[in-house]
């Protein structure tokens, strides 16, 4: 890490490619910089969280040269990157895309922001380090979908086992031996448990085993990870000591220091792929143009064996539209029909509950005071301990919806009865929005609840005159859109306001009462009205290049973007490997399913080129 920051500091004054070849690898700031007798056998386009995990893997053959290409910025150094406390405040900053949705109907109108990761890591960079796999239902379901026994839990052991790393928290005698989670492998990324206990805390360990005599919906759990998803716990991280890990951190880093057969060039956008030749009938897209600015010159590399597609859910379904693979129906012209490029898009709304809290612990200080923050970010520099070496969540729980949700012709979306319908995520503080301001005093809870299995359904488009990866999409998440997905919102708001008013939460008086436009919202029409008002997104878009079964007969060779090996169908030489191949939106946050598809698409791509 500190070897590599010291070399960017040099970059921008004297082309790493002009050093004596060692065993670090090239950093390159500008494509003109890789010398054209450079000859790669894979491109990892995007150097986000799965692209990392791909590219660490293949260098780890000394006879292939990788070449990763990232639109974003370096990591290195970044504080809102480094600092779990500071995440949200990553957004609309260097490392942030700053992208927006068109207006989405299902929230009167708004417009949300849509923030990505623009830097080394991708969105594990700025993502809130959350850690939830998702349970063995989804991973089966998965196989299902795509007759591809591999994607199951059982023969997915061997990838998990590779990722993570427990790492005790450092203020670990809050957490006894049996409430360490067991899901963790060996793997370079750190994953822990908050470093401090909170006043919600033991309010919702306290609740969860209280109210599952009554409604086996609420349980406590230990750990979420291990196949089943449901019930409260504490929030498993991506941070170790105090400071986040991510796909960066953990695996692109350490290889460019330690191989040279790996080469990292940063701050250019591909803006398209290219054929490179045809086998048979088949178009080999083998080449991927670069540029550093809209209209800028335009550079191309060559892969021969294979591009890797990492560019996220918005990035890659915009990088497969400009390359003509897409819907006939909207390109018009195009080198292969591929109908669902940039359909079958998800995410997960969610929405703001606040309540007053009768506490002086809550951590609403350290939000309005910059001389506390000041103190706060130095204790952190001194020591990486104190508020900020935690994220802003340390509990949270998955629900099922009640049984009779389902009686009335209503399907269950979800994966299987080991996932989710419904999350709580408890902050210990009011979590200000655009339409919600910090209020100047007082102190709060604020209760995040979200629908983990939508059915709701969005796309990203080009933009008209969007020619080029300059230009944002046209993203649509259609969130809210159906009747489905606003009850199940509803009915995890009454969940919510049943695990409050239980007893622990009202030890000491510390729950006040509702507070802000939610106190208002009493009636189902008003809940409603402050649903479609004031809901957002946890930021967890998939699926715009999912991968689907083989079957024969059908033009494309069978069901999606992908097939289960994630080849683009219809081309030779291409896969997509990132969250936009997932044929359904995790019942979970999503980056562990990222991580864990980047493993084993690795391990696929190796056995298909002999390595
Ligand atoms: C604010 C926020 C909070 C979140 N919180 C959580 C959480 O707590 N827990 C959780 O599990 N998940 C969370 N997520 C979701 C999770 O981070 C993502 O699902 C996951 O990181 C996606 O990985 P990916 O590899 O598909 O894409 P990314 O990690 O976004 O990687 C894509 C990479 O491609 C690069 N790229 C894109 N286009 C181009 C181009 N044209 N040329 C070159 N490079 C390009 C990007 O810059 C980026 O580096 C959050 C996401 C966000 C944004
Ligand atoms: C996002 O906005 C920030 C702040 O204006 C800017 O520094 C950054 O470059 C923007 N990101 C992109 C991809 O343009
Ligand atoms: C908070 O601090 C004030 C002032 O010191 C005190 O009066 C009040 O009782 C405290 N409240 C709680 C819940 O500790
Ligand atoms: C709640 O309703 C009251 C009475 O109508 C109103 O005065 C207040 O502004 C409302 N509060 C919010 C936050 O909407």
């Amino acid at each position: 890490m500190k070897q590599l920051s010291t070399v960017w500091a040099l970059a921008g004054a004297l082309s790493l490619s002009s050093l004596p070849s060692t065993v670090r690898a090239a950093v390159y700031t500008n494509p003109s910089d890789v010398p054209s007798s450079n000859s790669y056998d894979f491109i990892v386009v995007g150097a986000g969280t799965a692209g990392n995990v791909v590219a660490s893997r293949l260098s780890e053959d000394s006879s292939k040269k990788v070449l990763v290409i990232e639109a974003g910025v370096d990591d290195t150094g970044v504080v809102t990157v480094e600092v779990p406390f500071l995440a949200p405040l990553a957004q609309n900053t260097a490392v942030d895309w700053n992208y927006t949705t068109i207006p989405q109907t299902g929230l009167n109108g708004r417009s949300i922001t849509v923030p990505r990761g623009f830097v080394l890591g991708g969105s594990s960079s700025i993502n809130f380090l959350g850690w939830t796999r998702g349970s063995e239902d989804l991973y089966n379901k998965i196989a299902s979908i795509t007759g591809d026994s591999g994607w199951g839990w059982d023969a997915l052991e061997s990838f998990w086992t590779k990722i993570s790393t427990f790492v005790q928290p450092t203020d670990n005698d809050q957490v006894t031996p049996d409430e360490i989670p067991q899901s963790n492998g060996n793997g370079p990324l750190d994953v822990s448990l908050p470093n401090f206990d909170i006043e919600p805390d033991e309010r919702v360990f306290e609740t969860a085993k209280l109210l599952q005599s009554q409604d086996s919906r609420f349980k406590y759990t230990v750990d979420m990870n291990a196949g089943d998803s449901l019930g409260f716990g504490y929030n498993q991280v991506t941070a170790g000591g105090g400071a986040r890990t991510t796909s960066a951190t953990a695996y692109l880093h350490p290889a460019l220091n330690s191989r040279s057969n790996i080469d990292l060039l940063i701050n250019t956008r591909v803006t398209r792929l290219l054929q490179s030749s045809t086998s048979g009938s088949t178009p080999v897209f083998g080449k991927v143009e670069v540029a550093q600015k809209a209209g800028g010159p335009k550079t191309v590399f060559q892969a021969s064996s294979e591009v890797i597609l990492s560019a996220g859910t918005i990035g890659t379904a915009q990088i497969l539209l400009l390359s003509g693979i897409g819907p006939e129906a909207d390109l018009g012209q195009v080198v292969v029909n591929s109908p669902d490029v940039g359909k079958n898009v998800r995410d997960h709304p969610l929405l703001e509950l606040y309540f007053s809290v009768n506490s002086n612990d809550t951590y609403d200080d350290a939000l309005r005071d910059a001389d506390l923050q000041t103190t706060l970010l130095n204790q952190w520099f001194a020591s990486k301990t104190g508020l900020f070496a935690d994220t802003p969540v340390n509990t949270l729980g998955f629900m099922r919806l009640p049984d009779s949700f389902f009686t009335s012709g209503v399907s269950d979306p979800s994966s299987g009865a080991k996932s989710a319908h419904t999350e709580v995520i408890f902050v210990d503080a009011f979590v200000p929005t655009a339409q919600n301001p910090m209020p100047s005093v007082g102190d709060f809870m604020t209760v995040i609840v979200a629908v983990v299995s939508p059915t709701s359904v969005g796309s990203i488009k080009l933009a008209s005159g969007g020619s080029d990866t300059f230009t944002q999409p046209l993203i649509d998440y259609g969130l809210l859109s159906t009747d489905f997905d606003v009850q199940a919102m509803l009915q995890a708001i009454t969940d919510s306001e049943t695990f409050i008013a239980a007893s622990p939460f009202h030890r000491d008086g510390f729950l006040v009462a509702p507070f802000g436009g939610f106190a208002n919202a009493t009636t189902t029409q008003q809940k409603v009205d402050y649903m479609r008002n004031n809901a957002d997104t946890v930021h967890h878009p998939v699926g715009s290049a999912k991968m689907g079964a083989d079957s024969p007969s059908s033009p494309l060779g069978g069901d999606g973007v992908t097939d289960p090996r994630l080849r683009v169908r219809g081309v030779k030489g291409l896969r997509v490997v990132d969250a936009s191949v997932l044929p359904i939106i995790p019942e979970c946050h999503t980056q562990a399913a990222v991580y864990l598809i980047a493993e084993r698409a690795a391990s696929l791509i190796k056995e298909d080129n002999g390595m």
